[in-house]
């Protein structure tokens, strides 16, 4: 929790607006692994973490005005929920009207709101401050109507708020961490049937260490969505090979074998990735449950070669601190985190090594791009969550 923030939001908000009525607390996430598995209906094992993005809300007396606040970038957005629009390509302002959509596309009505926010989930780092605009903005628009909106909805409607506003046809992983995430407990996802259950995040003398490349990856910029399509692409072929199978989940990797000659040599990497991760994602968890640490970080190093040689969404910078951590004595496994072309590695670190290993890392990082990485320590915390409601002046 950063008292810092709250205080910075509300006091934003009184400034503008006078007394909020719904203060929210939205969480960004980490992800152990299964990277581009959601939208393939396979498996993903992600968790909410402390660094978030705050919310202040109130009605603003008006049933159609609205305005919404970055305090961050220092901007302001009007608009009308009766001339309901996108915003400009790439304004964040698209992630919240999204949503205000997808609420008064449920046949909800929304009231005129003012909303102001602050984060510190870094943008562009893979931890997905995206989601975490998308789902505080449905949380504290629920809260605030009194909607009663149950929570795996208000997660699709976050993605849906992605997918049409945004323009990223994204899974459905990070919005789910961002609103269900549980202190010290990583979320195992099917993403086909959307069960899930929380287990305790055990490394019995190693912690979990983000590392910032300070590349800011830009998942809008087509390459997720043409990745998304290479996929598609893999299922057409094996479904009409074999029938039934409507997603990447369906399929076993000696069937894609058996198709190989097929299909387009990318598109069968690309799947080969995806089936491959799912089993990976298997592997991880058994390795977590029985304790064997090491052998989970064997599996990151794997990971991480396949999102760079198979489906290749990694770029020189974060393979250039994959490739330092994975060959350092005191990091068990490394690999890139999120949708990729930058943002961070998850390291897993021997306890109390931490500092010496960033240091190393940093310096040759620097000589090689002439920037600095940043490290993020990692708290698994709860999802989004309601801070105060109904505030007196
Ligand atoms: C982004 C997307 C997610 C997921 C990851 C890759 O974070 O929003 O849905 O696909 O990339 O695992």
């Amino acid at each position: 929790m950063n008292i810092e923030l709250e205080k910075k939001v509300r006091d934003q908000f009184v400034k503008l607006f006078g007394t909020p009525e719904v203060l929210v607390k939205s969480p960004g996430r980490i992800n152990v692994i299964g990277e581009h598995t959601d939208y393939n209906l396979g498996f993903v094992l992600p968790a909410a973490v402390d660094q978030s993005i705050y919310f202040a809300v109130a009605r603003s007396g008006d049933e159609d005005q609205c305005s919404l606040v970055s305090v961050d970038m220092n901007e302001r957005y009007d608009f009308k929920i009766s001339e309901l629009k996108p915003a400009a390509a790439g304004s964040w302002a698209n992630y919240l009207l999204g949503v205000v959509a997808e609420i008064v596309g449920s046949g909800r009505v929304v009231k005129g709101f003012n909303l102001v926010f602050a984060g510190d989930v870094p943008k562009g780092s893979g931890m997905s401050s995206s989601a975490a605009l998308e789902c505080g903005t449905c949380f504290a628009l629920n809260e605030l109507h009194d909607f009663n909106i149950p929570k795996v909805e208000m997660v699709k409607m976050s993605q849906m708020a992605e997918h049409k506003y945004a323009g990223v046809k994204c899974g459905i992983m990070d919005q789910f961490a961002s609103m269900m995430g549980k202190e010290d407990q990583v979320l195992l996802l099917d993403c086909k049937t959307l069960e899930y259950n929380h287990f305790p995040m055990e490394l019995e003398g190693y912690s979990l260490l983000l590392c910032n490349s300070n590349v800011s990856h830009s998942l809008a910029s087509s390459e997720y969505n043409v990745r998304r399509q290479q996929c598609e692409e893999g299922v057409s072929v094996l479904n009409e090979e074999f029938g039934n199978i409507d997603s990447l989940r369906d399929a076993s990797l000696d069937q894609l074998k058996e198709c190989e000659s097929k299909m387009d040599n990318i598109v069968f990497k690309r799947c080969k990735y995806v089936i491959e991760e799912n089993q990976r994602l298997e592997d991880v968890t058994k390795f977590l449950n029985s304790g064997e640490i090491i052998k989970v970080g064997e599996i990151l190093k794997n990971a991480q070669n396949a999102m760079r040689y198979e489906y290749e969404v990694t770029c020189k910078e974060i393979d250039f601190m994959a490739d330092f951590a994975n060959g350092h004595e005191d990091v068990v496994g490394a690999r890139m985190m999120g949708g990729g072309f930058g943002g961070c590695t998850i390291n897993i670190v021997k306890k109390g090594s931490e500092d010496s290993f960033v240091a190393e890392l940093n310096e040759l990082y620097k000589n090689e791009f002439g920037k600095e990485i940043t490290p993020i320590p990692v708290k698994i915390s709860d999802g989004v969550s309601l801070l105060s409601k109904n505030l007196q002046a």
